[in-house]
């Protein structure tokens, strides 16, 4: 039997057999690409590569990526979603294409993962006003030795593939295992991704365009193939296991559990069980990574995963960190794959129980005014707003409150009424919190607004000294001094301190021109512009680039060059709020 560890180490030497250059993980927090949370596919941190036309380590990579995906965050709790997952891909960029990447993953699948070729059936690109038919990834799976009748065309929703909205995209072939070998069709036209019997195992991708903010397509400066097959998924089929959570990457977890409950894996505690382990194995790599919880982007989302797996720990009956075995099991499960872990296992059980003392004590109260609320509802029926107001005053995550009222036979509607009502409300708590753009910059103080460069200057040498994860949580500016709020969990050193200080105060003597223009918001977030106030801004921004080394969304105004700021002086740096460190500086003019 293979196990998941072993399908890794197969990939990953059958493709460096194949001269591939293997590379390490990304992070899950995307280092350059603003417009997403987390890293969510294999392909997701390669996408800049594309873009540029080539990887600086070759033009062949592979690697197992750790991704995230919380789209449908509520479907965890069956057999086959998860939040947290593990992709292999290979790519090329510009190298070999269509008909090598196809021999490759027929070759890996029948003779190392040693598949029976007729469980093997395929699906192609069925050409749109795109891209055309994609007649040659099938004439390729024949010569591999896939038949005619195991070939399916579909169209773009299936065999089509895209890092986002915008940006590299292409059509895609798809391969698919047969758990029901042998027997007939339901009908003709009813295959792959028609048919569940059907699993669907790799996605080669033939990245070879760059969707543009208009809709329209333009061509990568290269062919690319970019590949992608789910770990869990994979291991499951290989196990001839029907439920990912069969497999050693969760069994011996819910295992104890389920031991522990004195009532095994029961079809009542299943689904407990698989949102437990789902949503704190994803809690434990997000955290490993540098995310706290809190109320804003990343720290919103590890918020939301741990409180809803301790609440279905609870609802099992379990007590107090009934979830340290867990990561001591998945500490030790990846660490070979992912060494960065290294030093994370304590970090996670703590943040964690300090979330769970948090919600603890608010948890039952909301729990309590809930069921109240709904039993007095007809048909047990609530609104998102309403169920908006269960999270401000008792911290009741959207799920939760899912859950309760799934729980009890009833229904929420207008869901994006939640999300709207969430966006204001960080709104209205974050303008008020910054203040940024009333006293000092309203009144175009000169002083105030050296400041204000110095602000941009600061935050791009926050990140170039202490990595990506610095993100700007809220800035004030007055004619005395500034204030800059950031993501970051512990306390900057005397060093970090001063490398910072003193690489605005070189950014200041280069001279670096501040200029600006006007594009549209999604440009700006492709341009790698760091922004703020997402939600709030119109369709077209200005953006404010300070040479080379800093690029922003924002209303300005700023001075022209760098050199007009004056002297940059950090003041004193303190912690905020919790994963919020805040820091106060001045500029000196002669
Ligand atoms: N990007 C594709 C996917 O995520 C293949 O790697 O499926």
């Amino acid at each position: 039997m293979i196990t998941s560890r072993e399908l890794i180490k197969k990939y990953l030497e059958f493709f460096k057999s194949k001269g591939h250059v293997i590379v390490p993980s990304a992070p899950l927090i995307p280092e350059d690409d603003p417009s997403a949370l987390f890293i969510n596919s294999g392909m997701h941190p390669m996408a800049r590569f594309f873009l540029e036309g080539r990887h600086p380590l070759g033009n062949r990579i592979a690697d197992v990526q750790r991704c995230v995906r919380t789209d449908d965050i509520e479907e965890v709790g069956d057999a086959t979603h998860h939040t947290f997952f593990e992709m292999l891909g290979n790519w090329s960029f510009g190298d070999y294409f269509k008909k090598e990447s196809i021999r490759f993953s027929y070759e890996f699948l029948t003779k190392h993962l040693n598949i029976e070729p007729n469980r093997l059936w395929v699906t192609v690109f069925a050409g749109d006003e795109d891209a055309p038919r994609d007649d040659e990834s099938a004439k390729y799976w024949q010569e591999a030795g896939i038949p005619k009748e195991r070939i399916f065309y579909l169209g773009k929703k299936d065999n089509w593939w895209a890092v986002g909205e915008t940006g590299p995209c292409g059509p895609d072939t798809e391969v698919f295992y047969d758990t029901a070998p042998g027997r007939p069709l339901k009908s003709d036209s009813c295959g792959p991704g028609c048919d569940s019997r059907f699993v669907e195992i790799w996605n080669n991708v033939f990245m070879v365009y760059d969707r543009q903010a208009d809709g329209g397509l333009k061509e990568l400066p290269a062919k690319n193939v970019d590949t992608g097959m789910g770990v869990e998924r994979v291991t499951a089929v290989l196990q001839g296991k029907k439920d990912n959570y069969r497999t050693e990457v969760f069994w011996p977890v819910i295992e104890a559990w389920a031991k522990q409950s004195g009532r095994g894996y029961a079809a009542d505690d299943k689904r407990l069980y698989r949102i437990m382990a789902d949503h704190l194995r994803a809690a434990f790599f997000i955290i490993a990574d540098g995310v706290i919880p809190s109320n804003v982007m990343q720290g919103y989302v590890l918020r939301r995963l741990i409180r809803r797996a301790l609440r279905a720990g609870w609802q099992v009956g379990f007590g107090k960190r009934f979830y340290l075995p867990a990561f001591e099991y998945w500490y030790n499960f990846y660490l070979q794959t992912y060494p960065e872990i290294k030093e994370c296992l304590e970090k996670a059980k703590q943040v964690v129980a300090g979330e769970e003392d948090k919600f603890s004590q608010t948890l039952k109260r909301g729990e309590k005014e809930l069921c109240k609320f709904l039993n007095k509802q007809k048909d047990r029926v609530i609104t998102g707003k309403e169920a908006f107001y269960f999270y401000e005053t008792y911290g009741l995550p959207l799920e939760i409150v899912a859950d309760v009222v799934k729980e009890m036979g009833g229904k929420i509607i207008e869901r994006q009424k939640f999300n709207e009502a969430f966006k204001q409300h960080q709104q209205k708590s974050r303008t008020a919190a910054a203040g940024m753009f009333k006293g000092g910059l309203a009144s175009h103080h000169p002083q105030a607004v050296r400041m204000h460069t110095a602000t941009h200057l600061l935050q791009a040498a926050l990140r170039q000294v202490l990595g990506g994860k610095v993100k700007q949580a809220g800035s004030k500016i007055d004619e005395e001094k500034l204030r800059f709020d950031f993501t970051f969990d512990r306390a900057l050193t005397k060093e970090e301190l001063r490398q910072v200080e003193d690489l605005v105060n070189q950014k200041i003597k280069e001279d670096l021109p501040v200029r600006w223009e006007v594009v549209e918001f999604e440009k700006a977030k492709r341009m790698g512009a760091l922004a703020f106030f997402e939600h709030k801004y119109d369709e077209k921004v200005r953006v404010y680039t300070i040479g080379d080394f800093s690029i922003e969304v924002c209303g300005g105004p700023h001075v022209k060059s760098t050199s007009e700021v004056g002297v940059f002086k950090i003041l004193k740096e303190k912690s905020s709020s919790a994963g919020v460190r805040r820091i106060y500086a001045t500029v000196e003019t002669n």
